[in-house]
């Protein structure tokens, strides 16, 4: 857009007129925007239509250029729905109308696009980047060869002119902070572009490929596709390199990661229009001066029209994004853009390694003794690391460095080794992020592990180009970094750096800046902890191909996101330590090989979660980690019940493992003191305790006590239950057997409908829902009583499977009545909901006020070990006990009776039942307002940290949205929060976290889900 215009004056009917008599276009026409057409949408027999009447200002060339720019991109075919002006009925693309006041106006009209504008389209992926990037190099491709005397005409928005522009508007700015800001660009696009300019190709270009004139297709996330780009008024004859580069400035407005979806647009465009290296140098200075263009213009708009406070809200994102970027070192982002261009990122960093290894021979040891052939420790400080976590003061710093002296002493070395390349988690807090914003946990040096004060040499010839003291916590101490210069012919053809942190300040009063230091020449000793940044005494030596225009220090951790760049930023330090490269060699087999492995060794009825399955590593508390040390916060696994790996559980499990570990044909005390503990939590009747390994087999132990106790043989239980993976509960699963693969209820067994108070048959009256549904119970019953007699009811406190459905109030009461008239057991599985985790209660049961006469219990039980137990009363125990011996291996085993004992300890010292009442109550209110924005949220339940989401198409029909559902679990995991989905119809978002669970999670989970509910997802398929 260049000028302000006016926009032609025409009623709807005077369009329809003209559409009609010069185009031969009937129908209904419907106003569109536009900036300087006014613009018709013609809907007719033949389909839809724009029609254009340009403003007075617009000359005939440009759109007899367009015109021919629509041919030539018709042949090339990269549309499905190709735009190529309509012919008038004289067989023109365009002609001239006049409007009421007499003025001539060029007028023409086009087919109507399909497809929603990228600006409203969200989420913005990754995938859809690169094809944006692929469609404007397909668009590039095609327009070459092309050329048109209108695409020289002055154009503020051409990248060649930017100066000019800038020249004229900038005054225009508000504030001396922004102009200086825009000169920050200008100074760059002086620098780097223009003496380059002669080798930016040139070609015809869109010019102008914002998120307005991009039209996307597809239903969600997964099938985005850039379907058209519209509005060629900007084009131009200019630097080809531009096209791109205006698309990311554009794209990049307001992300989180901005030069990520630069870098993946470049992608793209560059697999299909290569860019050249030049190009790809002045890529992050041209999105930087289409941004100063942007508001310059802007500014300049504002000048004409005052009161338009549309135009001051809509440059707030690119200042934001101009801010952003003068942060950003320029060389970190050509690196980027280069690793996207399939280059390596660094040119240089090739020659250096290859410097480095032809001269292997000459360098001298960094410390004494010597890496190359004394023995050492190689340590493991990675995700997986048994030995080290994120120190936080310099006390864990002492503890340690006690382990490492240890670990030194146990294994006869003198030195330990931190490896390089190894994704760590002792690095945490805001300074551990990278220009991008993502979290740095990537290791770019080799770290040397030794006594405080040992001495430091200089592998190889340099000069002192820094010394400094990084004194605050967890940074370098202090550090020097060395220039090395390789000369050829006495000009200087290659730099490089070394860095050494971690050293003493003190002993670096010997070396000053510009100090020629020679091969094996002390440069400093290792600081105390105190000294050093807070880390136990080693050094931190690394390779630096560029310093990113730092002068005295530079960073030791990249992010995963970057790794590419990082690794040739910071090459392998062993080129110098000459380490034997078998010691440091990572164990371990990346996502993808353990991948292929599961698949070649393990049924592929055991399903993955996700379409990209997380690679894991560790846990803590209600947090996951994968290979990269990117951290999930855990909503869903329920096992980890007081926390993933909780300290106390985990030492609990140790220390009774290092002691004994036996069967319960030998008499120990931890049985006992267990079981206790357990049944204290009971009502007084449910007296007797078996132990089990297993949900499954505490619930198969559950069906054979009542089948001895009433000596009968058939189940009730309900629709969609799950009760386990053994053939008994496969039997009395409907989930299982009324699925896919299922082979349907067997004889013994009869279903009554689920109590669902939202979408079951009783749901119209809700006071009778609870008699209603126990009443179908009893029907079951009462059938039940034919061959072979009923033996129990059995079903969960809170329905799983069901789809987290709350049991409605009295409805237990009613069926244990009925399940004792018939003279049945009633069983309780508690396997999911027991253990605190509904909040007000222990146990589900007790949230209905009924005494089961069997309860079942597991997955929390043990916190992740193979534990699981089944109270019941001493009566059915007694009956149970007829002369068969009940053996079970691993049952009530002293180490798992150790931990469940500790489970139990650590849910009442950590109080985790009131926190779970308490963020659940949060959670629900939370689910509940989202509820109001978000039609697709029909119902919000559950108690305490036992909670489901159940979402639907309409809320009148109720149709289940399950495709909806995947898709929010599946973007919810991508922004870092792993829930799942469940229920019958596959559409409701089960959450059930650890119990250690807190607020602020729970703030994290509702942001991410509030951002992904605002997805495009609602026309998925189901
Ligand atoms: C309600 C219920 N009962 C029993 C089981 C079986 O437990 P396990 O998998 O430990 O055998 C499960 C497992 O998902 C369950 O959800």
């Amino acid at each position: 857009m260049t000028d302000s215009c006016v926009l032609p004056s025409f009623s709807i009917d005077q369009a329809a007129n003209l559409a009609s008599r010069l185009f031969d276009l009937d129908g209904a026409l419907q106003a569109l925007n536009g900036e300087r057409d006014l613009n018709f949408l013609v809907s007719t027999d033949r389909g839809k239509f724009v029609l254009k009447i340009a403003n007075q200002q617009e000359q005939y060339a440009m759109l007899e250029c367009q015109h021919q720019v629509f041919q030539t991109l018709a042949q090339a075919d990269l549309w499905q729905q190709p735009v190529t002006s309509v012919e008038s009925i004289n067989g023109k693309p365009i002609e001239s109308v006049t409007s009421a006041a007499g003025e001539t106006h060029y007028c023409r009209v086009l087919p109507f696009c399909e497809g929603r504008l990228l600006s409203i389209v969200r989420p913005h992926t990754p995938e859809l980047f690169h094809d944006l990037g692929k469609k404007l190099a397909l668009i590039d491709r095609s327009l070459q060869d092309f050329n048109h005397k209108a695409l020289q005409r002055p154009l503020l928005w051409r990248m060649t002119d930017a100066l000019e522009t800038l020249r004229r508007f900038k005054p225009m700015l508000a504030t001396p902070g922004k102009r200086a800001l825009v000169e920050h660009f200008e100074t760059n696009f002086r620098h780097r572009v223009l003496p380059i300019s002669n080798d930016l190709r040139q070609s015809a270009i869109h010019n102008d490929a914002n998120d307005n004139n991009l039209l996307v297709s597809g239903a969600s996330a997964w099938d985005q596709q850039i379907t058209n780009i519209i509005d060629f008024g900007d084009m131009v004859y200019s630097w080809t390199v531009a096209e791109p580069a205006i698309a990311a400035a554009y794209a990049m407005l307001g992300k989180q990661h901005p030069l990520a979806c630069a870098a993946t647009i470049f992608k793209g465009y560059h697999a299909h229009l290569p860019l050249t290296e030049p190009e790809i140098s002045v890529l992050f200075d041209l999105i930087g001066m289409r941004l100063c263009i942007s508001v310059c213009i802007c500014a300049y708009q504002r000048s004409l029209e005052p009161d338009n406070a549309y135009l001051s809200i809509s440059e707030a994102p690119a200042w934001e994004m101009l801010q952003k970027l003068r942060g950003i070192p320029h060389d970190f982002a050509h690196f980027l853009f280069r690793d996207a261009c399939g280059l390596e990122p660094v040119a240089n960093c090739a020659a250096v390694k290859l410097w480095l290894s032809n001269h292997q021979n000459e360098l001298a040891s960094i410390v004494d003794p010597d890496l190359r052939n004394d023995p050492l420790l190689v340590l493991d400080i990675s995700v997986s690391s048994s030995l080290f976590a994120n120190p936080k003061n310099a006390t864990d710093s002492a503890a340690m460095s006690k382990k490492i002296d240890r670990m030194m002493e146990d294994n006869g070395c003198l030195i330990a080794i931190g490896r390089y390349d190894e994704y760590r988690l002792v690095y945490g807090g805001d300074a551990f992020v990278d220009a991008d914003g993502y979290p740095r946990s990537l290791h770019l040096g080799i770290d040397i592990f030794m006594p405080a004060t040992s001495a430091v040499y200089a592998p190889l010839a340099g000069t002192v180009f820094s010394v400094a003291n990084h004194a605050q916590a967890f940074d370098y101490g202090g550090t020097v970094i060395l220039q090395h210069q390789v000369h050829q012919n006495g000009q200087p053809t290659l730099v490089f750096y070394t860095l050494y942190g971690h050293l003493s300040p003190d002993s670096l009063r010997s070396v000053s800046i510009g100090d020629v230091v020679n091969a094996g020449q002390r440069i400093g000793r290792l600081g105390t902890i105190d000294e050093n940044g807070n880390w136990p005494p080693h050094l931190h030596f690394e390779i630096i191909t560029d310093l990113l225009g730092e002068t005295d220090t530079f960073v030791g951790v990249g992010s995963a996101a970057c790794r590419n760049v990082w690794l040739s930023l910071c090459p392998d330090p062993n080129l110098i330590l000459g380490i034997a490269r078998e010691k440091l060699e990572m164990p371990g087999a990346n996502a993808d090989q353990i991948y292929r492995e599961r698949q070649a060794s393990i049924n592929p009825a055991l399903s993955l979660s996700y379409r990209e399955p997380i690679h894991l590593l560790r846990g803590s508390g209600q947090y996951l980690f994968d290979a990269s040390g990117r951290r999930y916060l855990d909503a869903v696994n329920n096992v980890p019940h007081v926390g993933h790996c909780h300290p106390a559980v985990v030492a609990a499990g140790n220390a009774q493992a290092a002691l004994l570990s036996t069967n319960s044909r030998y008499l120990y005390s931890i049985m006992t003191r267990y079981s206790e503990k357990l049944l204290e939590k009971f009502p007084q009747k449910l007296s007797v305790c078996f132990f089990t390994n297993s949900g499954s087999e505490a619930n198969d132990l559950a069906l054979r006590l009542a089948r001895h106790y009433t000596q009968r043989q058939n189940i009730v239980i309900l629709d969609h239950a799950y009760h386990g993976n053994l053939t008994s509960l496969i039997e009395i699963s409907p989930y299982k057997h009324d699925g896919k693969g299922g082979t349907g209820r067997p004889g013994h067994v009869h279903k009554a409908s689920m109590p669902d108070t939202y979408r079951g048959e009783f749901r119209a009256s809700p006071a009778e829902a609870a008699t209603r549904y126990a009443k179908l119970v009893n029907d079951e019953l009462q059938a039940a009583q034919g061959p072979g007699g009923a033996a129990a009811f059995m079903c969960e406190t809170l329905l799983g499977c069901g789809g987290q459905v709350v049991l409605p109030e009295g409805y237990l009461q009613a069926v244990y009545t009925h399940t004792r008239a018939a003279g049945a057991l009633c069983i309780a599985d508690e396997v999911q909901v027991g253990f605190g985790r509904v909040g007000t209660h222990f146990w589900g049961f007790e949230t209905h006020q009924v005494v089961p006469d069997i309860v079942t219990l597991g997955k929390p039980i043990g916190n992740g070990h193979p534990l699981a137990a089944v109270i019941t009363t001493r009566e059915i125990a007694d009956a149970f006990n007829n002369g068969m011996e009940y053996f079970n291996t691993f049952g009530g085993n002293p180490v798992s009776c150790a931990i469940g004992n500790a489970v139990l300890d650590v849910i009442e010292d950590e109080q985790l039942q009131v926190n779970a009442h308490r963020v659940g109550d949060y959670l629900i209110e939370g689910f509940k307002s989202l509820q109001q924005k978000f039609e697709i949220i029909g119902d919000v339940r559950g108690l305490g940290l036992f909670l489901g989401i159940e979402l639907v198409i309409d809320r009148e029909s109720l149709a289940p949205a399950a495709a909806q559902a995947s898709y929010i679990s599946e973007r919810m995991k991508q922004g870092g929060v792993l829930i799942s989905t469940d229920g019958p119809l596959h559409n409701v978002l089960k959450i059930k976290p650890p119990l250690c669970f807190n607020r602020t999670d729970a703030e994290n989970l509702l942001a991410v889900l509030e951002s992904v509910l605002k997805e495009d997802f609602a026309r998925i398929n189901n």
